[in-house]
């Protein structure tokens, strides 16, 4: 019985995950690895770390499967930047999805190529946390790193590399650079000259199921898998989720909150969001697309919470399970990365609005994961103005994993939601890629049959979810009304640290 592995390249670290034919995981392996913050808004990671990472999960459930491995998947964070030199060694640390420095340059592109003509080519506007940027901003700002570059990679690309030796990566990644022609996925020659960088720095795009290369020698020795196998293009962590949770047709959605939290939407054709809010994306599937809202600090809310309160996370959630809903009047906004959807500003700011002394630790818990969910909210609002089609939400990630994570959601939303037996994210189907990649399925339709729901489903409760209507429009009203004062902020704690 042969074995399909995908390899997921997170933020927080890497993880591995091995399944047979049927679904069934038989090996999984987790690893952590240093996310460094040198300045406010800055993110950066070494590339060597999410190799080593790497490299540890792989020879983990190589131990457990070894030679039966037919094929390993790659998805990972998307939007980062991997500079190479010829010698494919990194220039400089990587800049991350959630890295918000280069808002001149997102100036500087839309003027460039127009803010109309990105959207209708690449299906986005210029946002800060995309590649194309942090290209820009080198040239700006590194000029001498600039010049030494001879290939650009994003995060699990930059593994692949190192897998099989080639630059290549997958049309639903390829999108979040904003360099991608969505309809012809593949490079945007327009966009590329509008910008001045070389296509030849770019990776070749693959869709996800196919196979980029094979596993080198060298490095399958020395992880114990067989040589040879393909490494399938895979996806973006969001798109492979989606493949994972059998998000492959029209009225799917996917509620995932892990660090960043995503409301995620299969579609059939390329349908941009004319406004920007929502990102236009390529599905993991061939031929497909996707509309998706980011919340960039979801998980990441909470354990910016808990880390600067101390304390156990799972005691912390069970003691807001204890608070009425709508934390007794208080809010959170959680926009501590800046925000993409809807606000699309890498000033805004987190709050807690409407403190009182009768609020403690646990309302403040409570605020603080309703808040990350009447921001996915503003997503499922966006996609109703739209007209796509909600009729089955299916939440992956952390946010499935917790029962008042699953039971806000329901009343957040005020639809059913469920869960996937396997629940194993964008490792899970990865791997499920690789297993069209090594010809165990014949394509991804029958990969996904093997998603199972699990029985249970998390109802919305009719009393609360009339209550969250109410804070949901409070909620609604803060940005508007705090958005200068944000702004203002962010540009003080920058002259106070120098900036
Ligand atoms: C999506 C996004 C994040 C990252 C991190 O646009 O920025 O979801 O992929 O996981």
């Amino acid at each position: 019985m042969s074995v399909l592995v995908g390899l997921d390249v997170g933020t927080g670290g890497a993880r591995a995950v091995a399944l047979a034919e049927s679904g069934e995981i038989v090996a999984e392996a987790s690893s952590a690895y240093p996310l460094h913050s040198p300045r406010p808004g800055w993110t950066e990671q070494n590339p060597a770390d999410w190799w080593e990472g790497a490299t540890e999960v792989l020879e983990k459930v190589a131990t457990e499967t070894g030679e039966r491995v037919a094929g390993i998947g790659l998805t990972g964070q998307m939007h980062g930047s991997v500079f190479l030199d010829a010698s494919d060694r990194v220039i400089r640390p990587a800049l991350l999805w959630n890295d918000q420095r280069t808002h001149r340059q997102c100036e500087q592109i839309t003027g460039a190529v127009g803010e109309e003509r990105l959207i209708s080519i690449a299906g986005n506007p210029a946002l800060t946390g995309f590649q194309a940027p942090k290209i820009v901003w080198l040239r700006d700002e590194e000029p001498d790193n600039f010049g030494r570059i001879s290939h650009v990679l994003l995060p699990k690309d930059y593994v692949r590399l190192q897998l099989t030796g080639e630059y290549a990566t997958d049309a639903s990644d390829a999108a979040g650079t904003l360099l991608l022609d969505m309809q012809a996925r593949d490079w945007s020659g327009e966009i590329l000259d509008a910008l001045e960088i070389p296509q030849g720095w770019m990776p070749e795009v693959y869709e996800g199921p196919e196979s980029t290369g094979v596993l080198r020698e060298g490095v399958a020795e020395e992880l114990g898998l067989p040589p040879g196998i393909p490494v399938a293009a895979g996806g973006g962590d969001n798109a492979a989720a989606a493949v994972g949770t059998g998000i492959v047709g029209p009225g799917l959605v996917n509620s995932s909150v892990g660090t960043s939290g995503v409301l995620f939407a299969h579609a059939s054709d390329f349908t941009p969001d004319p406004s920007g809010r929502l990102h236009a994306f390529c599905h993991a599937v061939p031929g497909a697309y996707h509309l998706m809202g980011v919340t960039l600090s979801a998980g990441g809310s909470l354990s910016w919470w808990r880390e600067a309160l101390g304390g156990d996370y799972d005691e912390l959630v069970e003691a807001a399970s204890g608070v009425r809903p709508g934390s007794e009047g208080l809010v959170f906004l959680p926009y501590l990365s800046g925000e993409r959807t809807p606000h699309l500003d890498p000033k805004a700011r987190g709050a807690f609005f409407g403190l009182t002394a009768r609020h403690g630790a646990e309302h403040m818990t409570r605020a603080v994961m309703e808040g990350v969910i009447f921001s996915l909210r503003d997503s499922l609002e966006i996609m109703y103005g739209l007209g796509v089609p909600v009729e089955d939400v299916r939440a992956t990630g952390g946010g499935a994993r917790s029962d008042l994570w699953l039971q806000l959601q329901a009343d957040i939303y005020g639809t059913p939601i469920h869960r996937t037996v396997a629940d194993e994210g964008p490792a899970f189907g990865a791997a499920l890629l690789a297993g069209v990649a090594s010809d165990t399925y014949a394509d991804v339709e029958e990969a996904t049959s093997v998603v199972r729901l699990r029985e249970g489903i998390t109802e919305p409760d009719p009393e609360r979810t009339k209550i969250y209507e109410e804070h949901y429009e409070v909620y609604c009203s803060l940005y508007p009304a705090t958005s200068s004062a944000m702004s203002r902020l962010t540009d003080l704690a920058a002259g106070s640290t120098g900036e």
